[in-house]
């Protein structure tokens, strides 16, 4: 056990050892360190060290990779309109896909009075709706972001950044009700008015969509994505103007917030994230907590610590903290663990609980017991009193790799699982949303009977190809890229001749989803930046964050910062 962890470890519900890196004395001293010097430049160091060798991967069997030497030429010089510098760097053959990608990528470009600020969703001139596909979608933009970054042209990502803060400060109402200031949009739309010669914006923060949800990933894919481009430009000044520290500390302040909550996990409402639908995961989706960790991360590197910025790292630090032992805690599943569920006793009142959140064993599904494999773990969906939901999500197991929420033994565990399981989580067509699908009575109350998400069809199972990048990344940042190449592969057979639908549908992603957009610019842009992934690893820095080591070594690292 780690450490300097509270009394709390004594009473681990499950035989989990939480490599909590966060741990509580270490965060004390680094906040002390914080608190009583002026600090700046060693703690921007620190943050941004990541971007030296000590964010590669060098446990277990993970695999060393590339420098990110070549991270840091920003090649501003570039326009949209370019070859992909990762075509022409090979000479070797690339796969006829990559060209028919870029030119797809570029076309969904989208410009707001001549400069490029994102893409569209889609651009599927067959469709009769064209519902919001015909707007640039905030998470939608990250994977043609990265495509962007990778290839050298960071300016439509620097726009998208300052567009999307600048929408941040709208008021936004829903009827009469006014939401928190510092939410971010869904999605936003440039109107071109040919006769005035003018483009305006209008945005969507939940009050036109489906269901009239705010997005809570929004917010923290912004951070994300800032810290991306600053890491892939090495250019620290837009993070550090105040309108950028002032957007992380709008979006932190609504999520930091202290209210009624027993659980440092956020607690959300269905349909706030990629899965914008009613799909029971409502309460503390995984997808939303692996991401508002992530996020927690790259504000803490990002943050300045002046009087302001220093609170809220104070805040960040307490948080990630007691959700990184949450999560490691009562998210995890292997077999060993649901062996213990199994065998719960239950109305345990009092400190001593095992069961701390009464969990009934009779409510495991039955599926769960074939699915778990005797190697391989994951996070499950969702936990919160007497709910335990086990569907397995993709989003949330790759970003809790990413972002180092998983300790290395249970990222290790995840790819395990996806390979043990490859036919149903990835099947012909990566990669499953969510696994399984929920059918029948359960499809009925659970969904609301949304003829949209049948069982195996989009966010009920269904296999959407921008998953890819998450999973390529993941990949990487275990030493498996041998994995990647393989889903890669099974992309490479379809997509393009599919014409890059949203998704797929069926047990194992064999059809074409039913209601699924063609040319969806997030499976097009999820497509390239996994195969630049691949080709230079040296990219995922963008994306990945190492663990916390520093704080595991308390006492060397005191002894080097005062040298
Ligand atoms: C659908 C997806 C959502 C995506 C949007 C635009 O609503 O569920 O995740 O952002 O389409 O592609």
């Amino acid at each position: 056990m780690v450490e300097g962890m509270d009394g709390a470890h004594d009473m681990v519900l499950w035989k989990v050892e939480p490599q909590c890196s966060m741990a509580e004395a270490d965060d004390f001293e680094r906040l002390s360190r914080l608190l009583d010097r002026p600090r700046v430049k060693i703690e921007r160091k620190l943050s941004f060290d990541e971007r030296s060798l000590s964010e590669l991967p060098v446990t277990g069997n993970l695999r060393p990779v590339d420098s990110y030497d070549s991270m840091c030429s920003p090649g501003a010089g570039r326009s949209v309109f370019d070859t992909p510098v990762s075509v022409a760097r090979n000479s070797f053959e690339p796969h006829p896909m990559v060209g028919e990608a870029w030119d797809a990528l570029r076309r969904s470009i989208v410009f707001f009075r001549g400069q490029p600020v994102g893409t569209i969703a889609a651009i599927d001139h067959a469709s009769e709706e064209v519902l919001n596909y015909d707007q640039v979608f905030i998470r939608d933009f990250v994977p043609s972001a990265m495509a962007f970054l990778m290839n050298g042209e960071p300016e439509i990502v620097k726009n998208f950044l300052l567009k999307t803060l600048h929408l941040q400060s709208w008021e936004k109402r829903i009827d009469r009700f006014k939401l928190g200031e510092g939410v971010m949009p869904a999605s936003f739309k440039v109107n071109h008015d040919p006769v005035r010669k003018t483009d305006t914006l209008t945005a969507d923060f939940g009050e036109s969509a489906i269901g009239r949800v705010a997005p809570v990933d929004s917010g923290f894919w912004w951070i994300i994505l800032l810290r991306a481009y600053t890491k892939s430009t090495g250019d620290l000044s837009l993070a550090e103007t105040p309108e950028c520290q002032k957007g992380m500390r709008l979006i932190l302040s609504l999520c930091l917030s202290e209210g009624f909550d027993t659980f440092p996990t956020l607690l959300c409402a269905d349909g706030c994230s990629m899965i914008d639908r009613r799909m029971g995961v409502y309460g503390y989706p995984i997808e939303i907590q692996a991401l508002f960790f992530m996020a927690l991360r790259c504000a803490l590197a990002m943050l300045k610590p002046d009087v302001e910025g220093k609170e809220f790292m104070e805040r960040i630090l307490t948080r990630l903290n007691a959700l990184g032992y949450h999560m490691r805690s009562y998210f995890w599943l292997d077999f060993q663990q649901l062996n213990d569920i199994y065998r719960y006793k239950t109305e345990e009142y009092s400190h001593t609980a095992v069961n701390k959140f009464n969990v009934i064993p009779d409510s495991i599904p039955d599926w769960i017991f074939d699915f778990m494999p005797t190697r391989g773990g994951y996070f499950v969906g969702n936990v919160s009193p007497a709910k335990m939901d086990f569907r397995w999500f993709a989003l949330g197991n790759c970003i809790a790799i990413l972002s180092s929420l998983a300790t290395p033994e249970q990222s290790v565990a995840i790819m395990d699982l996806i390979e043990e399981r490859w036919e149903e989580l990835v099947g012909v067509m990566p990669l499953k949303i969510s696994y399984p699908a929920l059918e029948g009575h359960e499809w009925s109350i659970v969904t609301g009977c949304d003829p949209k998400n049948t069982r195996w069809s989009y966010h009920n199972g269904g296999s959407w190809p921008v998953l890819l990048w998450l999973l390529t990344a993941a990949c990487i940042k275990t030493g498996r890229p041998q994995i990647a190449r393989r889903a890669i592969e099974l992309a490479e057979s379809r997509l393009w001749k599919d014409g890059w639908p949203e998704y797929y549908d069926g047990k194992l992603g064999r059809y074409i989803g039913k209601q699924a957009r063609k040319f969806q610019t997030w499976s097009i842009a999820g497509y390239l930046v996994a195969k630049m992934m691949l080709e230079d690893p040296s990219h995922l820095g963008m994306i990945s964050l190492e663990e916390d080591k520093v704080k595991k070594l308390p006492i060397r690292r005191s002894a080097s910062w005062t040298a």
